[in-house]
């Protein structure tokens, strides 16, 4: 549970996050309006918005302005979102529901959900390159974007978890790395951003690497317990879908106490790495109640 606090600003960074991608995403009147209205339909409601939450709240923990991090927000929401378009196809792991409703494909067809993932990630780049920033931010930002989401970071991680359900054995240091790539790096991604718009010093940037490195392991390995303890009418998606797709996950390798003590373990680090930062009771809250979390 989150504190009355905590709450009224994750909810009103919610609020900020989902007027603006719904400005980005109102593309009305075009002769390709199918893939248009999958695009809004993936991206409205049910999210989380933890990714762009973070861009907007080391910007602001390193000193910068949370209107310069907006773009770059919407733009690491809208690769997210695809993402998850793509890893809800039948050729990855075939889900029908995703944030409380039909995944993109059952609702489009496959063909529409494919295109609504590509257009998603092509557009975020044409935000995130014409965000009203200073044109060296704009560089950095949009390499950060490219190297996480592709070959080097969740594409990477993608084919990993692929590769993964036809082996026989996986050891612990190679599923590490397959969640660290394919949900690690869109969460490292969101925090360097915020400190790259916020012009952060040297030692804000190392702890926010280290804060997101192990929320990221962390956040996979609870999204893996809930896919076996999870109850899908809250969590908007199937249940016991790495067990049917053959995924070898943490839960598989460690079982459930042993996945969630490994949890609290990263949590921790998480935590320990945010002591330098002003600010840092909010991040701690929302840290810890991701470690909880039923959705
Ligand atoms: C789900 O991400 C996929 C993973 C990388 C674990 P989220 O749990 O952030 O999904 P939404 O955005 O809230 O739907
Ligand atoms: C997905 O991991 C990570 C992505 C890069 C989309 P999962 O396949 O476990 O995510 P869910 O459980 O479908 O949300
Ligand atoms: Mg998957
Ligand atoms: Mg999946
Ligand atoms: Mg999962």
């Amino acid at each position: 549970m989150l504190s009355d606090k905590v709450k009224q600003r994750y909810e009103s960074s919610i609020n900020l996050i989902n007027v603006t991608l719904s400005d980005y995403l109102c593309i009305k009147n075009t002769p390709y309006q199918i893939v248009a209205d999958a695009m809004q339909y993936s991206v409205e409601n049910g999210g989380k918005r933890i990714r762009p939450m973070l861009v907007l709240e080391f910007c602001k923990a390193c000193g910068g302005d949370i209107i310069d991090a907006l773009p770059f927000a919407a733009a690491l929401e809208l690769i997210h979102t695809y993402s998850l378009v793509h890893d809800d196809l039948p050729c990855m792991d075939n889900d029908k529901l995703r944030r409380g409703k039909e995944s993109t494909w059952k609702k489009y067809g496959e063909t529409y959900g494919v295109l609504a993932g590509d257009a998603l990630l092509t557009y975020a780049f044409q935000i995130a390159s014409g965000a009203g920033v200073a044109d060296h931010t704009i560089v950095k930002c949009t390499r950060l974007l490219a190297n996480y989401a592709g070959i080097y970071g969740m594409i990477g991680g993608q084919t990993l978890d692929i590769k993964n359900e036809k082996a026989e054995t996986l050891d612990f240091e190679e599923l590490k790395e397959t969640e660290r790539l394919k949900t690690g790096a869109l969460i490292r991604c969101a925090c360097e951003m915020g400190c790259e718009i916020a012009g952060a010093s040297k030692e804000q940037f190392e702890a926010a690497k280290v804060f997101a490195e192990n929320l990221g392991l962390a956040f996979q390995i609870v999204d893996d317990i809930l896919d076996v303890t999870g109850d899908p009418t809250i969590l908007g998606k199937e249940v016991g879908q790495d067990l049917q797709n053959g995924k070898i996950t943490y839960v598989t390798l460690l079982g459930i106490d042993g996945a969630e003590k490994l949890a609290k373990e990263y949590t921790e680090k998480a935590l320990e790495a945010l002591s330098i930062f002003d600010d840092a009771e909010y991040l701690v809250e929302i840290t810890k109640y991701l470690l909880n979390r039923n959705k």
